[in-house]
């Protein structure tokens, strides 16, 4: 089972859209995946077309009441499951942060209920600020997949995500890689976007997905109807994507498609 993060500490450049279409695509294979909602906004759920039950919530895990196994959710999407969150999330870092340890407590929950778990990968979508709860998304996982909108300072914020990669993996018995980047709300018709992806090339090589996610409008009407990318628009640029990107990211991961 891998566990995934998909994180950048820039806001609004595709983590929730990366996780809910990446997830559903993996899903579409046969693959069985778990996308868990680390940000209190708790957009996913609604991505996946979910009701955000509170007694379901990420947020009872955090703080020991349940198990993973427990808060599990299914969605409309056959293969996939969710556990959601809401605002309540944002209240537990407090406590977290009192413990020992605070980023790697998530890591512990999953790692002491691993056998129980039977997914070939789990996704963790993290909020976009490099508090309490991002940390735990990545202190969680194996690697970090990291969206990046094509626009100007792009390195920079590559490089912040880069160094705090650097600082979690430093813990004890955390081997936290870079998956790779996945340039989102590409327009190959500006200069910017081409030049954003020769730089980033330039820097990280291969770790620099193949597949580019393109802008589409598709994307924005897609979760008012509770449903990812695949089902609104089956075959459509937006869907042939995000399917291209599942086939690089489970050749990457040696996630098999299964049998139905
Ligand atoms: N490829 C795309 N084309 C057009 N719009 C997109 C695309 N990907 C995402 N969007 C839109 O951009 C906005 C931000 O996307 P999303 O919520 O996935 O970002 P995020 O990184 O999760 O944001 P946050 O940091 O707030 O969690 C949303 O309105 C979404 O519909
Ligand atoms: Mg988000």
């Amino acid at each position: 089972m891998k566990v995934i993060a998909v994180a950048n500490q820039k806001g609004g450049v595709g983590k929730t859209t990366t996780t809910a279409n990446l997830a559903a695509s993996i899903a579409e294979t046969g693959a069985h995946v778990l996308v868990i909602d680390l940000d209190p906004q708790g957009n996913l759920s609604s991505a996946l077309g979910v009701e955000p039950i509170h007694e379901k919530s990420i947020y009872y895990v955090m703080i020991g009441e349940k198990t993973l196994l427990d808060q599990v959710q299914p969605t409309p999407c056959t293969n996939l499951s969710i556990i959601s969150s809401n605002i309540h999330l944002a209240g537990c870092e407090v406590e977290i942060a009192k413990m020992e340890d605070p980023m790697y407590h998530l890591r512990k929950i999953v790692d002491a209920q691993r056998d129980s778990l039977h997914f070939d990968v789990i996704l963790l979508d993290c909020p976009p600020s490099l508090g309490i709860l991002m940390g735990n998304g990545l202190g969680a996982a194996d690697a970090v997949l990291v969206p990046l909108q094509c626009e100007y300072f792009a390195l920079e914020g590559l490089s912040k995500i880069i160094e705090v990669i650097q600082h979690v993996r430093g813990h004890e018995g955390v081997a936290l890689l870079l998956d790779g980047i996945v340039f989102t709300m590409y327009d190959a018709r500006t200069n910017l976007a081409r030049q954003v992806v020769e730089d980033v090339r330039g820097h990280m090589g291969d770790k620099v997905y193949k597949t580019f996610i393109p802008r589409s409008i598709r994307f924005g009407e897609a979760p008012s109807h509770g449903k990812p990318i695949t089902t609104y628009d089956p075959s459509g640029i937006g869907a042939q994507s995000y399917r291209q990107l599942a086939k690089e990211f489970m050749k990457r991961h040696e996630i098999r498609p299964r049998v139905q």
